[in-house]
């Protein structure tokens, strides 16, 4: 499993949190304690430096956190500042410390070095979109895969018209307009027009509209869409290219997805959706979390089959096809900065060893 630590991962939504109860989080296959206090969310590797117990299981009081096996006491930075019945604190009493962040009413961990989280690289609504505007909630899946065949799934919406016949019900046309990606910095923009679009099955539409889908692939797995109905004729006169979504006539929807991998074979998927206040309400934003929840899980049912194949011969190469162009450039640019980091991690031993 490589995937780049120098990213921020979500790690859980902020309503898992309750004040100073701790919370057990994993993360590439870490274990991670995350706790709120007074306004503030803390988070450490959740192995106890003394005999490994789970720090997940112990007490949180305010900015620090009490081991429940032999109560060593850390701080929010990950140091020891307490044995019970013992003077000294060693120097290597000390457990790893994550820089945290919200959006989203998520709560996003810096898997690399805390002290270096760049707050650039968190994932943002293109700037004509505003999350207020929207009428949001979502929800979570686990799927017993690796989290790169998750981000696969969603880097190629060719699999729409098969796997989400009955959910989504994309309709005929879906596939005859190919996605066009475009690589950006550090993702990829995938964007499609479906023009004179009776619109997915499940909304009932009763006009045809030109139909927009676009969204930002990012990494380490973070998917950022808008999608609307325009009048027809509007992909013509836009050039194909991405709209002003304030020309909307319907939806106006945004959806916001995180893939978190959790372990060699587990995964969490995090996901946002809701329409513009213009076109929906809490009963729309319901039902399309209902219809979320309806394709997710098909995509689980299939990606679950899948990860066993691969691990059944995982060294049989597979065909890519047409579709796949988005997936290729995006896991290029994963591989990319894992060799970066693992490049940076080689230089610096050498430099400390020096
Ligand atoms: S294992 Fe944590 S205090 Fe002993
Ligand atoms: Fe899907």
């Amino acid at each position: 499993m490589l995937y780049p630590r120098n990213a921020w991962y979500v790690a859980c939504s902020e309503d898992d949190l309750r004040d100073e109860i701790p919370y057990s989080a994993r993360l590439l296959d870490e274990p991670i304690v995350i706790w709120r206090a007074n306004g503030a969310i803390y988070a450490l590797e959740s192995r106890c430096v003394h005999r490994a117990a789970s720090l997940s299981m112990g007490t949180c009081k305010g900015a620090t956190l009490r081991c429940k096996y032999h109560g060593l006491l850390f701080n929010h930075l990950g140091k020891v500042i307490d044995i019970p019945g013992q003077d000294n604190i060693p120097s290597i009493a000390s457990v790893r410390k994550y820089a945290v962040e919200r959006r989203f009413g998520w709560v996003w961990l810096w898997m690399g070095e805390a002290d270096s989280a760049d707050r650039d690289l968190l994932p943002n609504l293109p700037a004509d979109i505003a999350f207020e505007n929207h009428v949001i909630g979502g929800g979570v899946l686990d799927y017993q895969v690796e989290a790169r065949l998750v981000s696969d799934n969603l880097l190629d919406f060719g699999h729409l018209t098969y796997v989400h016949a009955e959910s989504f019900q994309p309709g005929d046309l879906w596939l005859e307009t190919p996605m066009r990606i475009t690589p950006i910095e550090r993702g990829v923009h995938a964007g499609r027009w479906v023009e004179g679009s009776s619109g997915p099955g499940w909304m009932e539409l009763t006009v045809n509209v030109d139909e927009w889908i676009g969204y930002e692939y990012l990494v380490p797995g973070v998917l950022i869409m808008f999608g609307g109905h325009f009048p027809l004729g509007t992909a013509r006169s836009s050039g194909y290219r991405r709209p002003d979504p304030a020309l909307a006539i319907g939806q106006g929807a945004i959806n916001i997805q995180a893939v978190s991998p959790t372990g060699p074979r587990s995964s969490r998927f995090y996901f946002l959706t809701g329409p513009h206040r213009r076109f929906g309400d809490e009963a729309m934003r319901d039902r399309m979390i209902h219809v979320n929840y309806q394709a997710f899980n098909e995509d689980k049912a299939v990606i679950e089959a899948q990860q066993k194949m691969l691990d059944h011969e995982p060294h049989r190469p597979v065909m890519p096809t047409i579709h796949d162009r988005g997936v290729i450039v995006y896991n290029h640019l994963v591989d990319n900065l894992v060799a970066e980091e693992r490049d940076l991690a080689v230089r610096d031993r050498r430099l400390a060893t020096a």
